[in-house]
């Protein structure tokens, strides 16, 4: 049999994003396409740290704490000064808020465009010295009317974003994002210095065989969290028990989700009133993407999109993945309601 000849029409990010504008015609000004061109870029410079950190003495501590009383690791200060430098000089931002920084950055009149952007520049800063896969993410919004930038701009529902998404840092880098209409993933061809696109349209399984939580915290737990996962491990028969997969980098296990099902979880529990994970920059473009795959995104009580921030760094209990799982779990919460 002939060999495959390689494909010499491969589609990489910014013609698949800019085939979106075009597709949407003049309501399109390429603002956003500017944007997330910039965004890629800022992946492939993490990335390419990511890869180098251990030899290029990018290990360990940075030796200051962030505001949520975190020890920073040097790739999370570096990984967030890239994306602040990009983001500012790409003219299309008006409001950075980073995981890392206290208050939000309103950017000055003369490098103002009309995104926000809320970011994780690096997620799972515990599995870093240890090579395990890590992450960036990132939600959007478009400012509110003629804003000129301020804190409220991003203080909406996660169902205003305009986009999300997420790059992983692993055996390959893997940008995954939507802008409202699916989902899609890219992969980095290190050789070409492009994403390409490697995933189009992401749908999650409507049921896995996979759940994902920090057990460790079981003793806290509250009953639906506990007696939802006693059901998966001790299912009657001729149920079979769920595997337990659990990276610890938000990116890695929400990946892994979103391609093979199952269920993602860090919920609120008697130590933790609002459980870990942040609502601006993890919890809301990982929701985002969630429901853009077609799978459901919840805090046990209510849907995770439909929340109304009220402070940058506001934390909030999460379950996603497929829908038949998730919804397995919801029956727990009403059922103890
Ligand atoms: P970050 O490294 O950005 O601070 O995020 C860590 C988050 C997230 O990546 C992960 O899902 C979770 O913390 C893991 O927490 P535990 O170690 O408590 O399981
Ligand atoms: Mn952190
Ligand atoms: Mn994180
Ligand atoms: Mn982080």
């Amino acid at each position: 049999m002939a060999e495959e000849v390689p494909s010499t029409d491969i589609i990489t990010l910014t013609r698949h994003v800019l085939n979106d504008q075009l597709r949407l015609g003049s309501a399109a000004t390429g603002d956003l396409t500017l944007l997330l061109t910039a965004i890629q870029v800022t992946s492939k410079f993490i990335a390419t740290n990511v890869r180098k950190a251990r030899l290029i003495n990018l290990i360990g501590m940075a030796g200051e704490t962030n505001v949520q009383g975190e020890d920073q690791k040097k790739l999370d200060v570096l990984s967030n000064d890239i994306m602040v430098n990009a983001l500012r000089a790409s003219g299309k931002t008006a409001v950075l808020v980073s995981e890392e920084l206290e208050d939000a950055i309103i950017i000055e009149e003369k490098q103002r465009g009309k995104y926000c952007v809320v970011f994780d520049p690096l997620d799972g800063s515990s599995n870093i010295d240890a090579g395990v896969n890590i992450g960036t993410i990132f939600g959007i919004y478009r400012v509110q009317g003629d804003s000129t930038g301020s804190v409220e701009d991003v203080l909406r529902p996660g169902s205003e974003m305009v986009a999300a998404g997420y790059t992983m840092y692993g055996s390959s880098a893997n940008l995954v994002m939507s802008t409202g209409s699916g989902v899609n993933g890219y992969t980095l061809d290190a050789s070409l210095g492009e994403f390409i696109l490697t995933h189009p349209n992401i749908t999650i399984p409507k049921r896995g065989k996979i759940y994902s939580f920090n057990e460790g915290n079981s003793m806290y737990f509250h009953p639906p969290v506990v007696n939802y996962l006693k059901s998966i491990k001790y299912p009657s028969p001729p149920k079979t028990p769920y595997s337990a997969r659990y990276i610890g980098s938000m990116v890695a296990d929400v990946h892994r989700t979103l391609l093979y099902g199952g269920i993602f979880g860090y919920p609120d529990d008697k130590k933790s009133k609002s459980g870990k994970l942040r609502l601006l920059y993890e919890a809301f473009p990982m929701a985002f993407l969630t429901e853009q795959a077609g799978g459901v995104a919840t805090t046990g009580t209510k849907r995770i999109l439909d929340i109304l921030p009220t402070q940058i760094h506001e934390r909030c209990p999460v379950f996603l993945g497929s829908k038949d799982d998730v919804n397995d779990l919801l029956k727990f919460y009403s059922d103890s309601a």
